[in-house]
């Protein structure tokens, strides 16, 4: 399982902390930036992790900004890509579940580091379920056609 990651300046230390803590799952993280507390772009970061799921470089992707919203408007315009903002594993495990949401974000300035992982832990763990959610998902990829 390979995980892209990536966050704009508010959300340098939790990207470090979940980044961590996928590791010791033992996903591989790739780390699309930024590295610093420098004032950047959420656009294209959110961009670069939809890139890289939709490409298939990624299998998953997490963005994170201030409060998710940006960065996750952003890699959701990627063709293919179903980001949600996250603040609770609820909202993270039926995401998965009927949405099939391939970008999990959320929001540094929003939730803290332990539950930004129990949401991460949460939206692994649970598995899409196919079915009667296959007609839906495949309607919002109809949208993209359109
Ligand atoms: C940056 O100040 C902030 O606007 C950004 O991190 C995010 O919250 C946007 O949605």
């Amino acid at each position: 399982m390979k995980i892209a990651i990536g966050n704009d300046h508010a959300a340098v230390e939790m990207k470090l902390a979940i980044k961590a803590h996928l590791e010791e799952r033992g996903i591989e993280v790739i780390d699309m930036g930024t590295g610093t507390s420098e004032s950047c772009d959420y656009p294209v970061y959110g961009e670069k992790v939809g890139r890289a799921v939709a490409s298939g470089e990624a299998d998953l992707g997490i963005a994170i900004c201030g409060t998710g919203v940006g960065i996750s408007m952003a890699a959701g315009k990627v063709k293919g890509i179903r980001a949600c903002v996250c603040s609770e594993p609820c909202t993270a495990k039926w995401s998965r579940m009927h949405n099939d949401s391939n970008v999990l974000c959320f929001g540094a300035r929003i939730i803290g580091i332990e539950m930004a992982k129990m949401i991460t832990d949460t939206w692994l763990d649970a598995e899409y379920e196919g079915g009667r959610h296959q007609r839906r998902v495949d309607q919002l990829a109809e949208i993209e056609n359109r």
